[in-house]
């Protein structure tokens, strides 16, 4: 389980702090799949950086049950590009996330050539990253993020970039890869549709300072169908809610 509580971030302005976050607190379960979808400029991506240590946040904390382990890593991140080494291969790059955590070369080796086949690219390890097309550069950022064997999986729009028939094959492979290995994820998109489609729970972030406005548990069977009329309700509801809470002036 990893619990986010009374988290509050501000950044420095030339005109003072701006709050992105004020007392927030989430919570997600072990094994979970959240999505957390919200206007432009409403602190997701904030969120999830706050989460992996990238900012530092003024007060509250991240608690994940799981004792620290060595090898490993609580948080792991992947964005919207791949942000692939060029000058490495592709295992070479899996490689590079693992750095600091005391594993020796063969190692280091091992684990990354296991989680290049569970993204289905085993037979790319030696490819340099120019050499893939977009979809598989992202599989490798996927990679390169399950290598450390975190207990969040975190995800910041990493589908945004591809195109429509790519961006379906890695949701798909992405439901797989979450129930073959049982990974805890947070997912942030502007999707909706995407969110619905994907998660177990979708966390709605509105306002400024930003809170959560709501959550919507799915509780569709998988394999499920992109065209579900009780999908297609829920995100309707929670494209409402959104546009409500923007035209109120308190989504961005
Ligand atoms: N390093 C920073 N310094 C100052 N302000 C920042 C910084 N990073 C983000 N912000 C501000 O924090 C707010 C939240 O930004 P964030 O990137 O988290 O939004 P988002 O919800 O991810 O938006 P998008 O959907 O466009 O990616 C914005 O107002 C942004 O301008
Ligand atoms: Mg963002």
């Amino acid at each position: 389980m990893i619990r986010i509580s009374d988290m509050t971030l501000a950044f420095a302005g030339d005109r003072g702090p701006t709050t992105v976050l004020k007392d927030f607190s989430l919570t997600i379960d072990k094994g979970e799949f959240v999505a957390v979808v919200g206007a432009s400029g409403v602190g997701k991506s904030t969120l999830l950086r706050v989460i992996a240590g990238l900012v530092r946040a003024q007060s509250g904390t991240v608690d994940t049950d799981q004792p620290p382990t060595p090898g490993r890593r609580p948080y792991a991140l992947v964005f919207q590009d791949a942000r692939l080494l060029p000058w490495r291969r592709v295992v070479r790059n899996v490689e590079f996330g693992l750095e600091g955590l005391g594993l020796d070369a063969g190692a280091k080796r091992r684990r990354a050539l296991d989680v290049l086949a569970l993204v289905g690219l085993a037979d790319k390890a030696d490819r340099w990253p120019h050499q893939l097309s977009g979809g598989q550069r992202q599989r490798v950022a996927i990679a390169r993020a399950l290598a450390v064997d975190p207990d969040l999986l975190m995800m910041d729009e990493p589908f945004g970039a591809l195109d429509a028939i790519t961006r379906q094959t890695l949701q798909d492979e992405l439901v797989d890869l979450w129930q073959r290995t049982g990974k805890t994820i947070l997912f942030v998109t502007h999707d909706i549709d995407e969110a619905v489609y994907l998660a177990d729970r979708v966390v709605l972030l509105a306002g400024s300072p930003a809170g959560v406005r709501s959550e919507d548990c799915i509780a569709l069977p998988r394999p499920r169908l992109r065209d579900h009329a009780e999908a297609r309700a829920t995100a309707a509801a929670i494209r409402t809610r959104l546009s409500d809470y923007v035209e109120q002036g308190a989504g961005i």
